[in-house]
């Protein structure tokens, strides 16, 4: 097998958070505490969870837009977290972000055209001639066209900015891009167009994705294979078609069951799981299996003992006292 594209190891990010000027005592949300997975060339990994669940701190400490406290980011077997400004800058060539406002993302003053080019002039890559045919090349793959090169941000609609975002990512060809909820902003009718746009792009260009949502739809549409988070930590991880067919762990049986389906029988006749229970606080340490005030199925240990993330006969990685691993079940 040949090394994986990305290779996260056992990251944790804590934020230091205030607890105010008398009080001596250090407290940390743990946004993401202890998170591993790896992800193949061309691949598109989703990662879905909760709000709060430390989504958007693992897709910034990919790209060390945050620090990580801990673990090991290998990027084409290079340490991020290891590297110096220097080194970052470099690899940073090959990993782009997308975030969920095309609104604030783009420069309101500057002309679409220059925005897009400007990781290629700033790098000094490209200029003149060359730096304009490129933008128009970069134009056309998000489906938008040269013409529209000299106009502002405020002249596109939401799906079209985003299309820009898109395309100014694209100006370095790198071989990841973390996108971080790219679609929620936008009209439910235009979603499912950037959602096959990225997946056209993918094709044609092979990067990789990690695809953050919080959504379980658009991670069913796009992803290859599945991270499930809850409170910074991964309770399961299996490909796509897996997961959706038999998810393992309470968590993600309750986040699929919620999902509403379009045929308005099936719907009813649908057992939704709903959650009960307080979210612990973030910045107390856990103990035990971190869904274990929420967990329909919790019995004493998943209160002490937390579980390890093993393989199970499916294939599928799952973080449950419960779920028997591969080698019981084909036993059994
Ligand atoms: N800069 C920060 N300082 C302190 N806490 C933060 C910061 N950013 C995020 N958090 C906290 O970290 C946790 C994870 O947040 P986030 O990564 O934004 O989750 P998600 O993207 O899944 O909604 C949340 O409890 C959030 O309040
Ligand atoms: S380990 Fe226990 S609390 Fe955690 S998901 Fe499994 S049954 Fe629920
Ligand atoms: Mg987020």
């Amino acid at each position: 097998m040949t090394a994986p594209l990305l290779e996260v190891q056992d990251l944790k990010v804590h934020y230091p958070v205030r607890t105010g000027w008398l009080s001596r005592r250090k407290l940390f949300v743990r946004a993401v505490d202890g998170v591993s997975f790896a992800l193949g060339r061309g691949e598109t990994l989703g990662l879905v969870g909760e709000s709060g669940c430390g989504k958007s701190t693992l897709g910034n400490a990919i790209l060390r837009i945050v620090e990580p406290t801990a673990g090991s980011i290998r990027f084409k077997g290079e340490d991020v977290t290891a590297v110096d400004r220097g080194g970052l800058h470099r690899l940073r060539r090959h990993m782009q972000m997308i975030f969920q406002d095309p609104y604030s993302s783009l420069n309101p003053k500057l002309p679409v055209g220059e925005a897009i080019g400007e990781p290629l002039r700033v790098r000094g890559l490209l200029k003149g001639r060359a730096l304009a045919e490129r933008v128009a090349e970069l134009l056309t793959l998000v489906g938008l066209g040269p013409e529209h090169r000299g106009r502002y941000p405020h002249e596109f609609s939401g799906g079209q900015r985003q299309r820009l975002v898109i395309a100014r990512a694209l100006a370095l060809s790198p071989d990841l891009i973390v996108c971080d909820e790219p679609v929620s902003a936008l009209d439910v009718s235009i979603r499912s167009q950037i959602l096959n746009l990225l997946v056209a792009l993918q094709q044609r260009l092979g990067m990789a994705y990690v695809f953050i949502s919080h959504d379980l739809s658009v991670i069913r549409h796009i992803s290859d294979r599945v991270v499930v988070m809850y409170l910074g930590h991964v309770v399961e991880v299996a490909d796509r078609d897996v997961l959706f067919a038999r998810p393992l762990h309470p968590y993600t049986q309750a986040l699929i069951s919620a999902i509403p389906l379009p045929d308005p029988q099936a719907q009813r006749a649908k057992r939704r799981i709903i959650l009960k229970g307080e979210l612990p606080s973030p910045t107390e340490p856990l103990t035990g299996c971190p869904f274990h005030t929420r967990c329909p199925l919790a019995e004493d240990r998943c209160r002490h003992v937390k579980p390890a993330l093993e393989r199970k006969a499916s294939g599928a990685y799952v973080a449950c006292h419960l779920v028997p691993p591969a080698a019981a079940a084909a036993a059994a």
